[in-house]
């Protein structure tokens, strides 16, 4: 009786602890490739700048993905979504 009530929240407590690794990991794996691919035209001022033109998560979305096509690195949409969340993380702050 008591396993099997201990066994299904140990998955729930566990899943949690898993998709935070998988933030954590993903931040980590986006500030590599940006670090790798962006700095070319611009640095890192750019998103630190008074008047920078992004305001919302979706828009550093698209930004992010209009860079990376002039770029032509092709990046898969994980890549996109992690440099996303490392600038937003480092950066932007957008909610
Ligand atoms: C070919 C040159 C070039 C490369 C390489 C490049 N960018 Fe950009 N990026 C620009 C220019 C130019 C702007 C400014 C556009 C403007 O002011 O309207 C910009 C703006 C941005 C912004 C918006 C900044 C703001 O105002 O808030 C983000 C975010 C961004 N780039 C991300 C990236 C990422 C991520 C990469 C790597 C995939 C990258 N850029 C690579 C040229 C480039």
């Amino acid at each position: 009786m008591k396993t099997s009530f201990i066994i299904p929240l140990c998955t729930v407590i566990g899943a949690t602890c898993l998709s935070l690794t998988a933030q954590a990991d993903m931040i980590s794996e986006g500030k590599a490739l940006h670090d790798k691919n962006c700095m070319g035209c611009h640095q890192a001022e750019i998103y630190k700048r008074d008047n920078r033109k992004v305001k919302t998560l979706a828009y550093l979305g698209t930004s992010v993905e209009n860079c990376n096509t002039q770029l032509g690195t092709g990046w898969f949409p994980e890549d996109v979504q992690a440099v996303t969340k490392y600038l937003n993380a480092t950066y932007y702050k957008l909610k």
